[in-house]
């Protein structure tokens, strides 16, 4: 394979309600990456990819959009450091897409889980765009270029089908044109499941408020949703093995761990043998001391839309000088006249 420039891609839909699975699971990590230094790293609001599912009213949108991007930045993205931006801003993605499209294979797209989940029964009723959306995904990351792309187990499959649009469009023009991307896939680690059901992701979408962390909650909401999250009688254990069985027991000292920046053993070590009494009151602490700052530095981005709008365009403009090019050899290889 060609040489290509060390490059993370990663993007998140703003479809509203983050929560604290967002954070552990996508923003932290996506910070880690562009402080560990070895990579550029480039991040997205998608939000062409939130209208496959539904058309919300456009302020929503446009609110959903600014939010996320507050969120990046409260997080730690430092947007000098990083290449961080909102999709339609950048064309290139849908023009890309456009010519993925027409290499994917009906077949391929079929098969996506997330398509059957998603369009459900109806299918004859999904937008054809929820169908194209792993194409769309695809011309996301590989616009850039990109080497690594940090996801979420759920993403698989996507990224799978990355890998296959990049090696035949590179075999049926005989070109070494795009990379082979490497999936950067999340550990159980930062799978940060729901508060009432730990066999359930923590989700935007649970119809309960206490399943969830949200990550502009108050230290209050932080502190009640936390003391009240489901457990079980048992003492912490010694060892991980102890925590298999107890799915809540076991999400919430990953939560502590993650939160702290230690292992999960770690976190055993130092309570082990206490009763949740002793350690959901830490983790309180420990979960205040962390998201409290990122939200209130959310909220004071989200009064100054002008700012992040500002930094919206220059981080449009920063990607663009990246995809312009690649979309002009692309179109170049295919023998599209310029
Ligand atoms: N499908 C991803 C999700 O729902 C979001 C996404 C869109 C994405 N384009 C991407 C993630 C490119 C990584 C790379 O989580």
């Amino acid at each position: 394979m060609a040489d290509f420039t060390p490059r993370v891609f990663s993007g998140i839909q703003p479809s509203g309600g983050l929560t604290l699975g967002n954070y552990l699971g996508a923003m932290k990590r996506f910070v880690q990456m562009q402080d560990a230094g070895t990579h550029e790293t480039v991040y997205c609001m998608v939000d062409l990819h939130a209208i496959t599912a539904e058309l919300a009213a456009p302020d929503k949108l446009r609110s959903r959009t600014r939010e996320l991007c507050a969120a990046f930045i409260a997080s730690g993205i430092d947007p000098e450091k990083s290449i961080l931006f909102n999709q339609s801003q950048v064309p290139e993605h849908a023009q890309l897409g456009w010519i993925f499209n027409c290499v994917a294979r009906m077949g391929w797209m079929q098969r996506m889980t997330q398509w059957k989940d998603k369009a459900g029964k109806n299918a004859q009723n999904a937008s054809l765009g929820l169908f194209a959306y792993p194409a769309l995904m695809a011309a996301d990351i590989l616009i850039y270029h990109a080497t690594h792309v940090p996801v979420g187990e759920d993403q698989k499959q996507h990224l799978e089908l990355t890998r296959d649009i990049a090696a035949k469009f590179n075999h049926d023009y005989g070109v070494d044109f795009f990379p082979i991307t490497e999936p950067v896939i999340e550990g159980v680690a930062t799978r940060v499941m729901s508060l009432r059901d730990g066999s359930k992701k923590m989700s935007k979408s649970d119809p309960s408020d206490m399943s969830r962390i949200n990550m502009t909650d108050t230290a209050d909401d932080i502190a009640k949703k936390i003391r009240k999250a489901k457990t079980d009688p048992e003492p912490l254990p010694e060892a991980l093995d102890g925590l298999t069985e107890r799915p809540e027991a076991r999400n919430l000292v990953n939560i502590y761990a993650a939160l702290a920046e230690i292992p999960a053993q770690s976190v055993m070590d130092q309570f082990a043998g206490q009763q949740f009494g002793t350690f959901k009151p830490a983790l309180v602490d420990l979960a205040v001391d962390k998201l409290g700052p990122i939200g209130s530095e959310m909220s004071r981005l989200m009064q100054d839309q002008a700012e992040i709008d500002r930094i919206l365009a220059r981080g449009a403009e920063r990607a663009r000088e990246i995809a312009a090019p690649v979309l002009e050899q692309t179109f170049e290889i295919i023998g599209m006249v310029r």
